[in-house]
């Protein structure tokens, strides 16, 4: 019990590198939190300093979530519950970061890292409807939210466990909730569209 709570511990850790954040400052662009709509992720980092950048952080913030929640199927070979509370300190540990003052990100990277462990077979399809949305109509956030929304019960059809729908439903929610602001310039129709 103490050890798998000191994993969790690391995992919230692991969690919590702020991998748009440094990026942004090797590259010389000062402090990501400053710049466009001010979020550390993937879409503003790529907004900011261009499309290398931006994928770099969506590669850094996925692998944050698969290579632990990796080990955890393949090393440690946690139970459905285990592997649910891992994903949960992962994710928590991007969205609350320490080392940020606890101002993290808005997870979707790190949900798809630990999604693409938990249910790869759901990740393909919350993939093609965030992909279908995207070229429809431009805007990233509404394809997040979108297939933040459908993923957990994906995972309840594939997968069948309790465990990992509880904690998938958890993550979708925070990426939903934490999308507010976004939500909210999508009914204004002022949302920022993205552009390849
Ligand atoms: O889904 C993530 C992304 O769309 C939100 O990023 O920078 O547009 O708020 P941003």
């Amino acid at each position: 019990m103490v050890t798998f709570i000191a994993v969790l511990l690391g995992a919230y850790l692991i969690g919590a590198i702020p991998t748009g954040v440094l990026l942004a400052r090797f590259a010389g662009l000062g402090d990501i939190r400053q710049s466009g709509s001010g979020n550390i992720g993937a879409t503003n980092v790529y907004r900011v300093g261009g499309r290398r950048l931006g994928i770099l952080t969506l590669l850094g913030d996925a692998l944050k979530g698969f290579l632990p929640m990796l080990a955890g199927t393949t090393l440690l070979h946690y139970s459905d519950p285990q592997l649910g509370f891992l994903a949960l300190a992962l994710f928590l540990g991007h969205c609350f970061p320490i080392y940020l003052g606890f101002k993290g990100g808005k997870g979707v990277a790190t949900a798809l890292g630990i999604y693409l462990v938990l249910a790869p077979l759901a990740v393909l399809l919350a993939l093609a409807l965030f992909a279908a949305l995207l070229w429809k109509w431009h805007y990233v956030s509404l394809g997040s939210v979108s297939a933040a929304g459908v993923i957990p019960f994906l995972v309840l059809i594939l997968s069948r466990s309790l465990p990992l729908f509880l904690a998938t439903l958890a993550i979708s929610a925070l990426v939903i909730l934490r999308h507010g602001s976004n939500i909210k310039r999508l009914l204004d129709g002022t949302e920022s569209r993205f552009k390849a």
